[in-house]
């Protein structure tokens, strides 16, 4: 019976033990794990059918783990390079614009804070229900459901659909040289990559649902 509690402990203490940060309240806008967040039209089982499809296993989570120290001192340097590629695309910048059709700075400014959590939240790679429904409210904020409400912004409507998962790219293949500056070995670096590139994609795939017609997600 003792034997047992220990057991139990250990298996709450452990479910509880990935590097998880807690929602970081500070940041405007950003509500993983808040009660006006809607439950997800998907489920943990629907995430591991996924996973599996995509070759997203175990070590892949640890790979994305492992990757948080080495990014957690870098999120500014990184946003700047994310942000220049936005601000040079105009396909891209289009998106944060203005009524006027200028960039909207404090729109941009907003959106950067949570982008930067992001990066850790997507270091953790805490697959949890709180987790996908946070997924489900990032997908309704691209989208013509949910845009610009957060920042009380006056943007176009809507990101188009086609870009989404086109920007795992850039912003993987950015994200290696940052992987790479904190002296891990070139496999390792390999390892954390290839984990980032699924984990980016695995996102946006779910972002997608709201533009997706019903039934067909
Ligand atoms: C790999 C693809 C993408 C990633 C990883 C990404 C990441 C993010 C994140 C983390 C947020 C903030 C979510 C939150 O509110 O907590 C966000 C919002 C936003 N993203 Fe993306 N995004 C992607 C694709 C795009 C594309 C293609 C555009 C087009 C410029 C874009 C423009 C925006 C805008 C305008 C917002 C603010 C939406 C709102 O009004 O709430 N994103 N994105």
């Amino acid at each position: 019976m003792k034997h047992t509690t220990l057991a139990c402990l250990a298996a709450m203490l452990l479910l509880q033990s990935p590097a998880w940060s807690a929602p970081e309240p500070t940041i405007p806008g950003y509500s993983l794990g808040q009660p006006q967040v809607a439950r997800a039209p998907y489920s943990e089982a629907d995430l591991a059918a996924l996973k599996k499809v995509m070759l997203f296993s175990d070590d892949d989570a640890l790979a994305l783990r492992q990757s948080k120290p080495i990014l957690a001192d870098q999120v500014d340097a990184i946003l700047d390079v994310w942000y220049g590629f936005v601000a040079s695309t105009p396909e891209l910048l289009r998106y944060f614009s203005d009524a006027a059709g200028k960039p909207d700075a404090a729109y941009l400014a907003a959106v950067r804070k949570r982008f930067g959590q992001w990066i850790l939240d997507t270091a953790d790679a805490n697959y949890d229900q709180r987790w996908l429904d946070y997924q489900y409210e990032i997908g309704l904020r691209h989208s013509r459901l949910k845009k610009n409400r957060t920042d009380s912004a006056r943007s176009v409507a809507q990101i188009d659909f086609r870009y989404l998962s086109a920007l795992t790219i850039p912003v993987t293949t950015t994200l290696k040289p940052f992987l790479a500056s904190k002296g891990a070995s070139p496999s390792e670096v390999e390892r954390m990559h290839a984990a980032w590139v699924k984990a980016v994609l695995l996102q946006t795939i779910l972002w997608s649902h709201p533009y997706v017609r019903d039934g067909q997600f």
